[in-house]
């Protein structure tokens, strides 16, 4: 027999991803303080991370973290379906359900196994689901594992989608898109996809992992953003790791289909709940996002700030008006080097890479936060001309490398 060895499979693999500069190597962080983190000695100012309203280390979110585990411990201790579901829980999906504007929610571990939830739920073997190109790969893993037919469209081209829907008229349709798009930064024409999702009888899903707490009235995200509501857009995920600061997820929207998610989403009935401390916490987040509006309104000014000095640099930016300000490099080692220069300034950005990003579409994927100061902002800008500077002039390797930390 000539089965190929599992062991050389792997080598082959990593000498691949090595042939490529696509080795993906980790960072421990030893310490985490605001925006600042220890990083491997070095003191790093964080431009890479979810936490865009500062809540992760918020006083009151801590604090009700370990009122609640000294009381409930520190585990779920069960599945919800079987004992482990808690009033935390309970009381984080009412309070998420409100903020929305939703009958109901339900939490789930993470937003990857939400996305997996909501598609394998409703969709089988003859159902259709319809992506954005773009969309995160937790939802297009959804589809794959959903075992349905999967059908993708131009980025943010509500006509792409409507094709495809078209195209394929049999079986019960999904429509899915990412709210604010995670590399990108921009927001998906919800409108225009919600006339479509009428038009086609499809459901439509809005990943909003990236808009709650963010963008739109409230930080309500941006289904509330475009003014829509429960009739237009049925389901709609909010992660709990990104702007809320903590760790979860939440999917809202119509009761039936809740009701529908809670008895038959695999992932939903076959893991272990979230520990109740951690749904305390997210509550006491969620409050925040709510009255604080000046979160928000610091995020805008240095959104602003950085976007109108990075232009003036002659840094290539996208279109986002959200915290996700991707400057694009083009080249993966070009990505590379400029996020390794940038650390050795003490900026700490994240070179984002193919399969991450389409071809040749390589990026520094900057992320601003509230805990930032506007001294930040123009540091982080000024170090970024500098290292392009250096590029431009054949100062820096920008070589093949075997190994750096980048996704
Ligand atoms: C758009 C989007 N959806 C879903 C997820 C997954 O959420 P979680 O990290 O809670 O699993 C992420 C990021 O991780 C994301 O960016």
């Amino acid at each position: 027999m000539s089965r190929p060895g599992w062991r050389e499979h792997v080598d082959a693999a990593r000498a691949q991803r090595e042939a490529t500069s696509r080795v993906r190597v980790r960072r421990t962080v030893a310490l985490r303080d605001g925006a600042r983190c220890l990083v491997e000695g070095r003191s790093l100012l964080n431009f890479c991370g979810n936490d865009y309203l500062g809540l992760s280390q918020h006083f009151a979110v801590v604090g009700a973290l370990q009122d609640a585990a000294s009381r409930e411990g520190a585990g779920g201790v069960g599945s919800h379906l079987v004992c482990g579901h808690h009033q935390l829980h309970e009381a984080l999906e009412r309070e998420i359900a409100d903020w929305l504007g939703t009958p109901r929610a339900l939490l789930f571990g993470s937003g990857y196994l939400a996305n997996l939830a909501v598609v394998q739920a409703l969709l089988g073997d003859e159902d259709v689901c319809v992506q954005d190109r773009l969309n995160h790969a937790s939802l297009i893993d959804a589809a794959r594992l959903a075992g349905c037919r999967l059908r993708r469209y131009p980025h943010a081209d509500a006509e792409g989608a409507i094709r495809q829907l078209r195209s394929m008229p049999e079986g019960v349709a999904m429509l899915a898109t990412d709210g604010v798009f995670s590399m990108d930064g921009d927001i998906a024409p919800l409108r225009e996809l919600a006339l479509v999702a009428r038009v086609q009888k499809a459901l439509l899903y809005v990943d909003d992992a990236h808009g709650i707490g963010v963008v739109g009235p409230d930080g309500r995200g941006s289904v509330a953003a475009n003014k829509l509501g429960v009739a237009d857009v049925p389901l709609q995920l909010a992660t709990l790791g990104k702007a809320l600061g903590g760790y979860g997820a939440v999917v809202a929207g119509d009761a039936d289909l809740i009701g529908h998610l809670t008895e038959t989403a695999r992932t939903y009935i076959y893991t272990t709940a979230l520990p109740p401390a951690q749904a305390a916490a997210s509550l006491a987040a969620v409050k925040l996002a709510r009255a604080d509006h000046w979160r928000r309104g610091k995020l805008d000014e240095l959104i602003g700030r950085f976007r109108e000095r990075a232009q003036r640099a002659g840094l290539e930016l996208l279109d986002s008006q959200t915290p996700i300000q991707p400057v694009l490099c083009g080249d993966e080692n070009t990505a590379l080097a400029l996020a390794a220069e940038l650390e050795q300034s003490g900026y700490w950005v994240a070179a984002i890479r193919p399969p991450t990003v389409p071809e040749g579409r390589a990026r520094l994927r900057v992320t601003l936060s509230a805990l930032h100061g506007v001294a930040d902002v123009d540091g982080l800008v000024e170090a970024l001309a500098k290292a392009r500077d250096r590029v431009r002039l054949g100062m820096l390797d920008t070589g093949p490398r075997q190994a750096a930390f980048a996704r």
